[in-house]
């Protein structure tokens, strides 16, 4: 038998019908969350926001701006991913409770803090790529939180950006980056889809 996490990996597909009749409580969907926070950031940098879509008139105001799709409505909660463009200046809040953990030496603090300057500071593209691969990397830990969880789930980039940003008041760093649909999947859902040959997309050298 294969590993359990392997199961959820080999098993996910994407949902796209859901059983509008089963919610999830907030303790279910902070569950998700703390999972998908488990995703590794630059530096820890853990530059993401996520909206939990739950309510009745929240995800009308959603579809409206997601292409009409109907999971948004169907599914029990669509989490809107945010990335948040990245800044150095926040790291040393970001790093504490490492070092109060006592792994982390308070020494190592400051050189995390200049390497992150060197990179992001005053380089508007690398601070959106990394909002883009942080909300990208939570939204991939989430979509195997819920299917370990046994629920289904849907990616979605089918959105107005703008319109989604400005309907849920995303502040000025903050990027929509993904959409995904979480809930209890109907059991006419398509099968994961096959994969392009590995031959194809995987290079040995
Ligand atoms: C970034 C991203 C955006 C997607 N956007 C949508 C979408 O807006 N609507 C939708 O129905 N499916 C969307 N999908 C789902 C893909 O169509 C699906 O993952 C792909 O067909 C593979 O299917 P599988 O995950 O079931 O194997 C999206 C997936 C990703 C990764």
């Amino acid at each position: 038998m294969s590993h359990p996490v392997i199961g959820a990996i080999e098993a996910r597909r994407t949902t796209n019908l859901f059983d509008p009749s089963r919610q999830l409580d907030d303790a279910q969907i902070q569950e998700l969350i703390r999972l998908a926070t488990t995703a590794p950031t630059a530096f820890n940098l853990q530059n993401w926001r996520f909206i939990a879509v739950r309510t009745a008139e929240a995800k009308a105001r959603l579809r409206a701006q997601a292409w009409d799709q109907t999971k948004v409505t169907d599914a029990a909660v669509t989490f809107i991913v945010c990335g948040q463009l990245a800044d150095h200046r926040v790291m040393p809040e970001r790093l504490a409770p490492s070092v109060e953990a006592g792994f982390m030496p308070a020494a190592m603090v400051p050189g995390w803090e200049g390497a992150a300057k060197s990179l992001y500071f005053e380089q508007p593209q690398r601070q959106r790529d990394e909002a883009i691969r942080s909300a990208t990397f939570g939204a991939g830990t989430l979509i195997h939180a819920a299917q370990a969880l046994g629920l289904g789930s849907a990616p979605m980039i089918g959105f107005d950006a703008e319109a989604v940003a400005r309907a849920f008041d995303l502040a000025a760093d903050e990027i929509p980056v993904v959409l995904v649909a979480v809930g209890h999947a109907t059991s006419e859902n398509w099968p994961q889809k096959p994969r392009r040959p590995l031959a194809q997309v995987l290079s040995l050298v």
